[in-house]
C-alpha cells in the first residue's frame, strides 16, 4: 500500500487539483501543502458549497485530518486568519489540526507593493503575477534576509528583522518607485495581533510529519501550481517562484525523497493558462468563449479569464517525465461534452521539422507550431458517469489515447465540480 502520495499539477496550474486533494484527503491522516503560497486558489464543493482556499491545505475540510503548512510555502498571516475565520464560522475549524512551519518564509506588505509595482515597470515584458507578493517574498528568501513564521515568536528578533527590512524596501520604493515608504511600527503591530491568533500552530512541522510516518499514518503532500511553472522546469521568465515539481514536496516539507512512495499528476482534458507566457495550443475567438464559458474558466484567486486551449500531449509527456508520474487524474472531462471535434497537440512544427518533445524556452515554444490529430466528439452528457465503462465510447477511446501520448495510466476522471463527479478507476493509496 502506497502511504506517502505526491499530487502536483502537470500543466499550468489550475487542473483541480483541490477538489482530488480534498478526495484523497479521506484515504490520507495528513495532508501538507510544500510550496508557493496564496497565489494558489483551491476550490472545493462539499454539499453545494463553495469553499476556496489560498493557503490552507486542502484537506482542511476534513475536521479529523492533519493539515501542515510546510518550510517551502510563503504565508500571507492576513489571508491566513481570514481563511481561518471563515472556517470558524462554518464551525469546521477545531484548532488542532493546523500546523505551520517555523521555517515557511511570511510574505510582507511591502512584498506585495512590490509585486505589483516591479510588474507593471516591466511593461510589455510583464509575467502577469498573482500580485501576492509571492516573487518578492521567495527574494528575501533567496537573498537570506526574509522572515521566517518562527521568528514572529520573538517579538525582538522579529522587529529587528522588519527594521532592517523596511529600511531596504524603503529605500528602492521611494527612490526608485517614488512611492510613499513602510512604516515599521504599523506593520509591527498588525503582526504580532495575527502572531496571538497564529502562535500556537507554529513548529517543527518537518518533525511533525517525520513522527507521523513513523506511526505509519499516510500523508498526502498537495502541490500549487502546476509543472510548467515551475521555476527551474517550465516555462520560464513564465514561471511562479517555486518549484511546483513532485522533488518539491521533499524539500519543501523536510522529509528524505525515499520516503515517498507515489507522485500523481492532475491534467484537465484540456489545457488552461493564467498570466503571461507561450502557449503554442491557445485558441482564441469564439472557440475559445465557449471552451472558457463551459468550463467556468476565470482564476480562482484573481478572477481573471483563463486563457484556454487544446491538451498538450508534449507538454503532459514532459510533466510525467519531470515528476516521475505514476498517474493521472484527467479533470474537467465533462466540458467537452458538447464539442464535434476535439483536438490533441501530438508534436510541434519548429523551424520546418517536427518535434515531440516539449521545449520550455519561451523563445522556442512562440515559434512552435502545433500538430494536431482530431477526434471526434461523443456529444452525450458525461457529467453523472460514475464507472469508466460507462463512458461513451468515444470518451473512452479519447482518455485512453491521452493515456498512449504521455505514458501514464489515468486513476481517475473527473466530470463536474462535485466530490462525487467522479470515475474512480484505481486508488492511488492501493498497491
Ligand atoms: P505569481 O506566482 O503570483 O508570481 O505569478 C507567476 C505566474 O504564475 C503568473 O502567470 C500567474 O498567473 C501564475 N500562477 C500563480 N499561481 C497560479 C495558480 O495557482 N494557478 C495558475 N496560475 C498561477
Amino acid at each position: 500500500m502506497a502511504k506517502n502520495i505526491v499530487i502536483v499539477g502537470a500543466q499550468w496550474g489550475d487542473e483541480g487539483k483541490g477538489k482530488i486533494v480534498d478526495i484523497l484527503t479521506k484515504n490520507a491522516d495528513v495532508v501538507v501543502r510544500f510550496q508557493g503560497g496564496n497565489n494558489a486558489g483551491h476550490t472545493v464543493i462539499v454539499n453545494d458549497e463553495k469553499f476556496v482556499f489560498h493557503l490552507m491545505p486542502s484537506g482542511i475540510l476534513h475536521k479529523d485530518k492533519a493539515c501542515v503548512i510546510g518550510d517551502g510555502v510563503v504565508v500571507d498571516p492576513e489571508v491566513l486568519v481570514g481563511e481561518i475565520e471563515v472556517l470558524e464560522e462554518k464551525g469546521i475549524f477545531n484548532g488542532d489540526n493546523l500546523h505551520i512551519s517555523k521555517n515557511a518564509h511570511l510574505i510582507m506588505p511591502y512584498h506585495k507593493r512590490l509585486d505589483i509595482s516591479k510588474e507593471r515597470l516591466k511593461g510589455k515584458q510583464k509575467i502577469g503575477t498573482t500580485g501576492r507578493g509571492i516573487g518578492p517574498a521567495y527574494e528575501d528568501k533567496a537573498a537570506r534576509v526574509g522572515i521566517k513564521c518562527g521568528d514572529l515568536l520573538d517579538e525582538k528578533l522579529f522587529r529587528a528583522k522588519l527594521k532592517r527590512n523596511i529600511a531596504e524596501k524603503n529605500h528602492y520604493i521611494q527612490n526608485v518607485l517614488h512611492q510613499v515608504g513602510f512604516e515599521t511600527h504599523e506593520i509591527y503591530h498588525k503582526y504580532m495581533e495575527i502572531t496571538e491568533k497564529i502562535a500556537p500552530f507554529i513548529k517543527d512541522t518537518s518533525f511533525f510529519i517525520y513522527k507521523a510516518m513513523m506511526e505509519k499514518k499516510k500523508i498526502l503532500f498537495e502541490g500549487a501550481q502546476g509543472t510548467l511553472l515551475d521555476i527551474d522546469h517550465g516555462t520560464y521568465p513564465y514561471v511562479t517562484s517555486s518549484n511546483t515539481t513532485a522533488g518539491a514536496a521533499s524539500v519543501g516539507s523536510g522529509i528524505g525523497p525515499t520516503r515517498i512512495d507515489k507522485t500523481i499528476g492532475i491534467t484537465k482534458a484540456y489545457t488552461t493558462r493564467v498570466g503571461e507566457g507561450p502557449f503554442p495550443t491557445e485558441l482564441d475567438g469564439k472557440e475559445a468563449d465557449r471552451l472558457r464559458e463551459h468550463g467556468g474558466e476565470y482564476g480562482a484567486t484573481t478572477g481573471r479569464p483563463r486563457r484556454v486551449g487544446w491538451f498538450d500531449a508534449l507538454a503532459l509527456r514532459y510533466a510525467a517525465r519531470i515528476n516521475g508520474l505514476d498517474g493521472l487524474v484527467i479533470t474537467k472531462l465533462d466540458v467537452l461534452d458538447n464539442l464535434k471535434k476535439i483536438k490533441v497537440c501530438v508534436g510541434y512544427k519548429y523551424n520546418g521539422k517536427k518535434i515531440t518533445d516539449f521545449p520550455t524556452e519561451a523563445s522556442v515554444l512562440n515559434a512552435c507550431t502545433p500538430i494536431y490529430e482530431t477526434h471526434e466528439g461523443w456529444l452525450e452528457d458525461t457529467s453523472r458517469i460514475k464507472k469508466f465503462d460507462k463512458l461513451p465510447e468515444k470518451a473512452q477511446r479519447y482518455i485512453r489515447r491521452l493515456e498512449e501520448l504521455s505514458g501514464v495510466k489515468a486513476v481517475m476522471i473527473s466530470v463536474g465540480a462535485a466530490r462525487d463527479d467522479l470515475i474512480l478507476i484505481k486508488n492511488p493509496f492501493s498497491r
